[in-house]
């Protein structure tokens, strides 16, 4: 179990979506003390009160743009400066963009990358130490089911998600050599009802029969993981699946089967099946993956009966 009633808790990107709800779902597991990051100063406050008001929790608000250089040094600052310590840090805040990746905006991808990258690294480099110190406290990064293979036209983004993956597995590896109990998660939703698609500003009509968990359950399915001890936790049985099925996959077959899944629809051949398909990503690669064996299968039958007739 993670001692949550002597611990406080920073939530990055906690005005809204997911890290709302990990807010909410931390308060009601007794957390210590909240911290709020986020841009959106009256919805971290207004958050903040009703927390409060429910489960009695204190919570401090640290508004903060985590795209501009130095953010993370200012909110380590600034808890200082509040004496605060920070025993679980929620590294949530993040968003995508959604295109050829030729026409979008540099800015916007490079924001991204100082979002969901170098913002999750300052800060689990500024909080990190004092956990080692103390022997105790955990890291949770909201990484994505984009993580696992190539997102097409949200290209920047599932690469930004591939480098939160590795970067939380190998400081997870680090700290199993450590004597103490710091705990370090990967959180990987797939599709959650929130804001995050009118930021990417997907076309959802590509996705719109695709099921999509609540934040609610993506929180509370995090802090599950991160109670039992595990690297990683992918949020639901088929994302699950899916997150495999790319592992034996050739990368190719992996890549094109993402782009026709995730090609924008008015961008796709006229006569295209993948204009109709509504499929999620999991369900398509499994089964790329059942033809690519069925294929491999094949020419190893072939081949072994050629060596045979020799
Ligand atoms: N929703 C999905 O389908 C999905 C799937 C997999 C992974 N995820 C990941 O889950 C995390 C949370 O996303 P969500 O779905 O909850 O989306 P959301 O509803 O759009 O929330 C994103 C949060 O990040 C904050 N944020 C964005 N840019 C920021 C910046 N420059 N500085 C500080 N905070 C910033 C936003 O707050 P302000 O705007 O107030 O700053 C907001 O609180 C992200 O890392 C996302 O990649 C989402």
């Amino acid at each position: 179990m993670f001692d949550y009633a002597a611990s406080t808790a920073m939530v990055t990107g906690a005005s809204r979506g997911i890290g709302a709800e990990l807010a909410r779902a931390l308060a009601s597991r007794g957390i210590g003390r909240l911290i709020l990051v986020a841009r959106t100063a009256d919805d971290l406050h207004s958050l903040a009160e009703r927390i409060t008001a429910h489960h009695g929790t204190p919570v401090e608000v640290v508004v903060a743009d985590l795209a501009q250089p130095g953010a993370p040094e200012s909110i380590k600052i600034e808890t200082d400066r509040r004496q605060l310590k920070v025993d679980l840090l929620i590294n949530n805040a993040g968003f995508g963009s959604y295109g050829a990746f030729e026409t979008l905006p540099l800015d916007k991808e490079l924001a991204m990358i100082s979002v969901n990258i170098a913002a999750l690294i300052s800060l689990t480099r500024l909080y990190l130490p004092e956990m080692v110190e103390r022997g105790r406290g955990a890291v949770m990064n909201v990484g994505s089911t984009a993580a696992f293979q190539p997102t097409p036209y949200m290209t920047t983004y599932g690469a930004t998600k591939a480098f939160v993956q590795s970067f939380s597995e190998g400081l997870w590896a680090e700290m199993q050599d450590k004597g103490g109990d710091v705990r370090v998660i990967c959180l990987c939703p797939g599709g959650t009802e929130t804001n995050f698609g009118a930021v990417v500003g997907a076309d959802r009509g590509r996705f719109e029969d695709t099921r999509m968990a609540s934040p609610v359950d993506v929180a509370q399915a995090g802090l599950h993981a991160l109670e039992t001890g595990q690297p990683y936790i992918v949020v639901g049985a088929m994302n699950y699946i899916g997150s495999l099925m790319p592992r034996i996959a050739p990368r190719a077959v992996v890549a094109c089967v993402a782009a026709s899944v995730l090609r924008p629809i008015e961008k796709a051949p006229q006569n295209s099946r993948a204009k109709k398909r509504t499929l999620s990503f999991p369900v398509m690669t499994t089964w790329a993956v059942i033809a690519a064996g069925c294929i491999g299968g094949a020419y190893l039958l072939v081949s072994q009966r050629r060596e045979c007739q020799d």
